[in-house]
């Protein structure tokens, strides 16, 4: 029997090493263990072997069975790993040159707007800032004149990290930085992500972004605001935009005004979208506080300057009539794709 047994493990391993496919190895467990497979028979044929046999003959039938089913769930794994193995090679063989059968990507609307509001200010003289998500509290409010207790915190639901910094409620958490690093005169604009614990709704987001301004020298009055002001949003929207300014409290700016645009559904007869005012408001702005020119190292009695916090998001929504904030974060193509061919 000893010799009936050693016989069939190498009968098994020979099958096995030809067993390629995960079919072929179900295929010999069933032959040597299911009911009728030949390791099954032999522990059956214990029966007749005479007792002072029995034993030993059980263990090493035993332990034929064990063997068998290691390997075969070896071999089984084996042939896993190298159809895995295949699957990766075949994706690395992609060829990136094949025509895309039509479906080409396109750049986010608020890509397309920053981009091209870049652009503009580059032709004006502005560099194009990049500024941290995560801040400090000083960066984010007390450098631009917003000290711990500021009731104006309360208009900035932030959220705050567990080691005291936090994601920056508005762009204007660059300005001191970027003061610092150039110095005056300084014409600068940096587009940024903003973070609000905002309720959600077709108007609010808790993620949004905006591009910030700021332009410092000698003599610089609210007359080039407005003209600057003008000349990009004329730009923009690709005609002449009407733009008035209102009073509005910031404590980083001061004056502080809210600019309005003429509205660019009914251009200033009154509609729904500018509830029939005619006007839009769309970027708040007004000329440096002095407490925010000295915390940048500027001496506002060499220096003026204005700031602006254009709502880019807010832009977007209305140079392509989008009606609700959140298709822009949502990343439904559908929805993204209908406003960008670039
Ligand atoms: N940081 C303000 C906000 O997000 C917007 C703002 C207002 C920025 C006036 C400015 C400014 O630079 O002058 O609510």
């Amino acid at each position: 029997m000893k010799e009936k047994i050693d016989a069939l493990r190498e009968q098994f391993s020979r099958e096995l090493s030809g067993a390629g496919t995960s079919e072929a190895v179900e295929k010999l467990r069933v032959a040597y263990l299911g009911k009728k497979g030949s390791v099954t028979a032999l522990l059956k044929g214990l029966k007749e072997v005479g007792a002072e046999q029995k034993k030993e003959m059980g263990q090493h039938i035993n332990q034929l069975k064990r063997q068998v089913e290691e390997k075969l769930s070896e071999q089984v794994e084996a042939i896993r790993a190298a159809e895995e193995q295949r699957q990766v090679e075949a994706a690395e063989q992609y060829d990136v040159t094949l025509p895309t059968g039509g479906a080409v990507g396109s750049y986010h609307p608020i890509t397309v707007v920053q981009r091209q509001l870049e652009e503009i200010f580059a032709s004006m003289g502005f560099t194009i800032e990049d500024y941290k998500e995560i801040v400090t509290d000083y960066q984010c409010f007390e450098a631009v004149n917003i000290p711990k207790d500021h009731p104006a915190r309360d208009m900035q639901d932030t959220y705050y990290l567990e080691n005291g910094q936090l994601l920056k409620t508005h762009t204007s958490a660059a300005q001191n930085a970027i003061m610092k690093k150039y110095g005056a005169p300084l014409r600068a604009v940096f587009p940024g992500r903003c973070f609000r614990n905002e309720a959600l709704d077709a108007s609010h987001e808790n993620t949004f972004f905006q591009m910030e301004g700021m332009m410092i020298d000698k003599n610089i009055s609210i007359s080039n605001l407005i003209y600057f002001m003008k000349t990009m949003l004329s730009e923009v929207f690709e005609r002449d935009i009407n733009v008035r300014l209102r009073p509005g409290f910031f404590p980083f700016v001061e004056p502080g005004f809210e600019l309005d645009i003429s509205c660019t559904l009914c251009g200033g007869e009154g509609c729904s979208t500018c509830k029939g005012s005619g006007w839009i408001e769309l970027c708040p702005c007004g000329m440096i506080h002095h407490n925010v020119l000295r915390a940048g190292g500027i001496d506002p009695e060499e220096y003026t300057g204005f700031a602006f916090g254009l709502g880019l998001t807010r832009l977007v929504m209305m140079k392509y009539g989008v009606g609700d904030i959140r298709d822009l974060n949502s990343g439904n193509l559908k929805a993204l794709s209908q406003f960008t061919h670039e």
